[in-house]
């Protein structure tokens, strides 16, 4: 028999996200609109509103073509759907080039959605926006390792933290984005071990991704693990339902029913 744990009722904050490291392990996927936000609320502790969906749902190659006009418009939507998991806005390639851009793009984050955290990548580069963002009462959600965002300037993604010198670099950076005010940290296509020893070394929760079992707690992109982005198949994407298979199945039986008259029936019919 499998276990399942239960939808929770009360609302999650960041201070509520920071009490379970240790205690138990935390649960995050994305989402870009109302109708699904409202499915996930209460099942997951953290809701994020990725620029993944460019690539789940705009079809782009990567996610650099998200605007922070795009971000906010998905939020609003999440946040119509949403009452009681947390809501994390991921701030868009360009919105954080420096602090004061950052600044004034994490502010209207927060002025216009109900999100209560905003996720930046980055490691000690970051550093300075972090601290600016925290010591203005916004809370940061740091991003490290694969960062899908310098996927161009790397020439392609790669898990991180399989040298020495990268798994140095990255509890370095875990270390300074903590004592910068990071409220938790994302580690995403790193080495196992390396995540789980920055678990270890930091107070702050940490959620991984393609990071192994050793961070406190996990996200996926939900179309890729429900199968509806069919393309997308790497390592760590464990699918939990064959979402597109199962739309298809539903859109036979809806024409064969159209195309021979038996929808819609009387109890279909005013
Ligand atoms: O945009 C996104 O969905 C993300 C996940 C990969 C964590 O950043």
């Amino acid at each position: 028999m499998s276990m399942q744990s239960q939808a929770f009722e009360r609302k999650m904050n960041v201070r509520a996200i920071q009490k379970m490291k240790g205690e138990e392990p935390i649960t995050m996927i994305t989402a870009y609109d109302a109708l699904f936000a409202g499915i996930f609320d209460g099942e997951v502790e953290m809701i994020l509103v990725g620029d993944s969906l460019t690539m789940s749902f705009f079809a782009e190659s990567d996610t650099l073509s998200a605007t922070m006009e795009q971000m906010l418009y998905h939020t609003k939507a999440v946040c119509k759907g949403v009452r009681r998991s947390l809501v994390v806005f991921d701030m868009p390639f360009g919105s954080y080039t420096h602090p004061q851009q950052a600044l004034e793009n994490a502010v209207r984050v927060y002025r216009e959605t109900c999100a209560e955290a905003v996720k930046i990548e980055g490691g000690r580069e970051k550093a300075e926006i972090v601290r600016l963002l925290s010591e203005n009462g916004i809370a940061v959600f740091a991003h490290i390792g694969l960062m899908p965002q310098s996927v161009r300037a790397e020439g392609g993604y790669r898990v991180q933290g399989r040298t020495t010198e990268e798994a140095i670099r990255l509890l370095e950076d875990a270390k300074i984005l903590e004592e910068a005010g990071a409220f938790a940290l994302l580690l995403e296509g790193m080495d196992s071990e390396v995540a789980a020893k920055i678990t270890e070394a930091v107070s702050i929760p940490t959620v991984g991704i393609g990071a192994g079992n050793g961070t406190d707690g996990q996200v996926l992109v939900w179309s890729d693990m429900f199968g509806f982005f069919e393309e997308f198949k790497p390592k760590f994407v464990k699918r939990y339902l064959n979402g597109a298979e199962l739309i298809r199945e539903g859109l036979r039986q809806y024409r064969e029913e159209v195309k021979s008259r038996a929808f819609p029936d009387e109890k279909h019919s005013y």
